[in-house]
């Protein structure tokens, strides 16, 4: 009886309210009503892109991320075998503790358990740490004390929140993926910089002394920091490392292939406002709130944009351009307006001209339906809210296998 109550409180009605409130929240239109990304690229060459990159970054990070840590390589404190058999034998787990700038982090890696040749990797920040990501393991380390991540245990943490935002929000499909001869690197980037308005600015000062910076910003840092690990381990493959990110970590995921050319492939899913949205869209999370919910995400000069959009000087598809020719993905959802589809796919389409400069055909969707997983800018949606379902994961894989044929 209890039993029963529970599944009824705890599974079938949140499954019911996400199902009114999918209904209730408007649909993505199909049709795209989206104005172009401005400015337009369209007339760029090639010689003035390239002279033109550095000043381009420097102006995201003024005027939307702030500083980006200095990039200190990252210190390998101690590396363990945790499991030569783990999900009915065909992972390996291994755990790293690292020093990123004099700040400890844990690295877990799943590796498929039969790997011949160096392993293609996806780098992969999450919400609640490595031990939630792997089934509540009790041999993975962290959070590290002091990083404010959230508590995703129990009832609420892993009952209701994968009911609401999907069964993969917090522990990726691990079998499907190694199936498909890629392995995992895990880590909580709020070890480096809190998820917190309250305790950010603290560290942040800290690591970027004497400048404006923000977590997002420090969290790309973080994704080049795990990639220091791979690139210096011919285990793993380093003309193959992808980066993945949901939601806030899509947003680092995004800026951090715009400054760090050894990422080769970047999975970016409903990253939204900051991520791959055009900031002048107007659709979808405004600027004014998300600088006043989430202040330590940015620069202070971001929020001087909340009333006067059109005046920011760059907008997102010159970001996902600074990631040319390298393919990246955008996920999204038919009923998530609050990350804004229609202009994600708008920046991509923006940046196609400077992928065209370097020979790859940027976009090749007509519009949000047509997701070709063949091509290097995709845009891939489903049905649903704001979270990562099994849908997602079939989008993200035929795009990695696509670009990284393992076989
Ligand atoms: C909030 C925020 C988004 C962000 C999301 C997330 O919804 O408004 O900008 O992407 O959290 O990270 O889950």
């Amino acid at each position: 009886m209890r039993k029963a109550l529970l599944i009824v409180c705890f599974v079938l009605l949140p499954l019911m309210t996400v199902g009114c409130v999918s209904m209730a929240l408007p649909r993505v239109p199909a049709q795209l009503s989206a104005e172009a990304a401005t400015p337009s690229l369209d007339t760029v060459g090639l010689a003035e892109w390239e002279a033109g990159r550095a000043g381009l970054q420097q102006t995201f990070l003024d005027e939307i991320y702030g500083t980006m840590p200095a990039p200190v390589p990252t210190r390998i404190v101690s590396h363990e075998l945790i499991d030569a058999a783990a999900f009915a034998g065909v992972a390996r787990i291994e755990q790293y503790t690292l020093d990123m700038a004099g700040y400890e982090t844990h690295l877990a890696l799943v590796l498929p358990a039969n790997a011949t040749g160096p392993v293609p990797m996806i780098v992969m920040q999450n919400f609640c740490g490595n031990s939630i990501a792997l089934d509540g393991r009790p041999d993975i380390a962290g959070p590290v004390p002091g990083s404010h991540a959230p508590d995703c245990t129990g009832m609420m943490g892993e009952g209701l929140v994968p009911v609401i935002f999907g069964e993969y929000i917090n522990e990726p499909p691990v079998m499907q993926i190694l199936s498909h001869g890629f392995g995992l690197a895990m880590i909580y980037a709020g070890d480096i910089v809190p998820d917190s308005a309250e305790a950010a600015p603290a560290r942040l000062a800290e690591l970027v002394p004497g400048q404006d910076s923000g977590a997002i910003a420090a969290w790309a840092w973080v994704y080049s920091r795990v990639v220091d690990v791979l690139d210096s381990d011919e285990r793993f493959d380093a003309e193959r490392t992808a980066i993945w990110g949901h939601s806030r970590n899509a947003k680092s995921a995004v800026l951090a292939a715009a400054f760090d050319p050894r990422i080769d492939l970047v999975i970016a899913h409903q990253a939204g406002t900051a991520g791959t949205a055009l900031a002048h869209s107007g659709v979808g999370e405004p600027i004014d709130v998300i600088t006043e919910d989430y202040p330590h995400w940015f620069a202070p000069a971001f929020a001087s944009y909340g009333d006067r959009r059109e005046a920011l000087p760059v907008d997102m598809h010159e970001l996902i351009a600074l990631i040319a020719p390298r393919p990246v993905i955008i996920g999204g959802a038919w009923r998530d307006q609050w990350s804004d589809p229609q202009s994600s796919f708008r920046a991509a389409e923006g940046a196609t001209p400077i992928y065209r400069l370097y020979g790859s055909q940027g976009l090749t969707q007509s519009g949000l339906t047509d997701y070709d997983p063949t091509a290097d800018l995709a845009v891939a949606m489903r049905p649903g809210l704001h979270g990562v379902h099994a849908e997602d994961w079939d989008n993200f894989l035929a795009f990695l296998d696509a670009h990284f044929a393992t076989n």
